[in-house]
């Protein structure tokens, strides 16, 4: 018996996939690793629970939000564009890293991460957040509950969260626009 396919093809980080069949019922998490060759996403409780896993998709209203890929078929995907953790940092024409996005550089600033296996998510998560803000600014007074709320998903077995909401507030604070009575 063979396992039944069907095509797909998705935009990550602003290039157009090849058309692929794919089985059914296959988690994007294993389309991201095995067709593509992205294997930053990581896969953590594969559950649903940790959201190590989540990649961005960008809306056709122009917000963005995140989606956990151990629980998400790859067709779910299919026709979407997506961003995943090696689409953040600006790259030249060898592919080489050039520069980190703030979201990544504050991360590193702030020692935020240990083994790292969360910061992928984290690093969606708060680009997410980041994001919204620039689309809706919130008041000073609302953001740190704001990034509690943006980062309570998302679990880490190392650090204790602290640097991680140190480094989005960081983030927030030094990008102009961001809140609705500045800094
Ligand atoms: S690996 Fe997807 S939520 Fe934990
Ligand atoms: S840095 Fe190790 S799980 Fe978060």
């Amino acid at each position: 018996m063979s396992i039944p396919t069907r095509p797909i093809t998705l935009t990550v980080n602003g290039k157009a996939t090849a058309p692929a069949q794919v089985p059914e019922g296959l988690m994007m998490i294993d389309f991201l690793h095995e067709y593509l060759g992205l294997t930053g996403s990581r896969l953590g409780c594969g559950q649903g629970v940790c959201h190590a896993c989540v990649v961005i998709v960008d809306k056709p209203d122009g917000g963005s939000e995140q989606m956990r890929t151990c629980i998400t078929g790859a067709h779910f995907f299919d026709g979407k564009k997506v961003r995943t953790i090696e689409g953040h940092a600006k790259r030249n024409e060898k592919g080489e890293v050039v520069a980190l996005s703030p979201i990544q550089q504050k991360f590193i600033e702030h020692f935020s991460f240990q083994c790292g296996y969360c910061t992928p998510g984290f690093v969606n998560a708060a680009t997410v957040f980041v994001e919204k803000l620039k689309r809706q600014p919130i008041a000073r007074a609302q953001l740190e509950p704001a990034i509690n709320e943006a980062l309570n998903d998302h679990i880490c077995r190392c650090t204790g969260y602290v640097r991680y909401f140190e480094a989005v507030r960081d983030v927030v604070l030094q990008t102009p626009g961001l809140l609705k009575d500045g800094k």
